[in-house]
């Protein structure tokens, strides 16, 4: 059997993912807009063995980072893998070692480049005849922001109603817009609760369903502000979601609160360069406490020192629009 060895960049989600309609297949509540990172990426060989496994046993050999995944995360990909297994009607082993250029839980969803890396990489290893959309479908059931990661550039994940419907689509080329993406690391520390947990919360929350209301408002207005580049209208939606979502986190039942007070620091110091300086950054925060730092080409030095002179910023990762995922020539083992 041939290894294949994919690599797929991590996304940042301009309008969120957050919350779960059907959480069996990650069916959303709401769509969602990300762009895919050209250098936050994972890279993930696949290789089948002949011999055979049961479904659901722990036979598969799973190392990311250099160590062999065990446990929870590890059953994970076990029930990603024997999906496929299920699609190509084998009950073969897998070998499977993956690498991300971005630490884990820096603030950058390794689930995302993670599970579409192993998608793409499982399927063709196995010869499986699949589109893009079948791709982003089942990058869905490993983790829901996987399925835009399918795609580059800016991308949308409609919400859809079902498995085959709930998929994304790219509406910009990574070349549209020279959109940096800064991340301000306050924390290196380990998320306590995952995003698979937090979406099954998110209705938990009496603010839940005004955030889904509103979502509904600014999709097209954010899509517009792609289409144009239009950063300022992009920047005022961005930081509006990110904040309610985290209202919708906080006032979850049990609530999330995965700020830090470095978190807030950057907030009020994106907002502080734009009204004193007029500095065109704008900021989005996923399922921790890092801050991710939207601006222009032009203003991404400025935007990084900035960021990195902030007494809790401990690192400053920076990432332009990136391609879909794409074949590599270096196995991993
Ligand atoms: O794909 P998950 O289950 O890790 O959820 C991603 C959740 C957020 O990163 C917070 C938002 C998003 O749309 O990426």
């Amino acid at each position: 059997m041939p290894k294949t060895t994919i690599r797929a960049g991590s996304n940042i989600a301009f309008i969120k993912y957050w919350g779960v309609e059907d959480a069996a297949i990650n069916l959303p509540q709401t769509s969602s807009i990300s762009m895919t990172l050209a250098d936050a990426y994972t890279t993930t060989t696949v290789e089948w063995q002949s011999s055979s496994a049961q479904a659901g046993d722990q036979d598969d050999d799973i190392v990311i980072d250099g160590r062999t995944l065990r446990g929870e995360a590890g059953a994970r990909v076990v029930r990603h893998l024997d999906r496929i297994r299920a699609l190509a009607g084998t009950n073969q082993r897998a070998r499977v070692a993956s690498r991300n250029n971005f630490p884990m839980a820096s603030g950058i969803a390794s689930s995302a480049s993670g599970f579409a890396a192993l998608t793409v990489a499982a399927c063709q290893a196995l010869g499986l005849d699949m589109n893009a959309t079948q791709l982003s479908a089942l990058a869905r059931l490993g983790s829901g922001s996987a399925c835009r990661s399918l795609f580059g550039g800016f991308v949308l994940w409609d919400r859809g109603y079902d498995h085959e419907t709930s998929v994304a689509r790219m509406l910009f080329l990574p070349e549209h817009w020279d959109l940096y993406d800064l991340v301000a690391i306050v924390s290196h520390g380990e998320k306590k609760v995952s995003s698979e947990g937090g979406h099954r919360l998110a209705a938990t929350s009496p603010l839940n369903q005004a955030r889904v209301e509103h979502v509904k408002t600014l999709l097209p207005i954010v899509q517009e502000a792609i289409a144009q580049c239009d950063l300022e209208q992009l920047g005022e939606a961005i930081e509006w979601d990110a904040l309610a979502m985290h209202a919708v986190m906080q006032t979850g039942s049990p609530s999330l609160l995965y700020w830090q007070p470095g978190t807030l620091e950057v907030i009020q110091a994106v907002r502080r360069w734009r009204d004193e300086e007029g500095l065109a950054a704008y900021f989005t925060i996923d399922a921790g406490p890092n801050v991710h730092v939207l601006c222009a080409a032009e203003d991404a030095p400025t935007v990084q020192a900035h960021l990195a002179a902030l007494p809790s910023v401990v690192d400053v990762l920076v990432s332009r629009p990136g391609p879909a995922p794409y074949a590599v020539t270096d196995p991993l083992f």
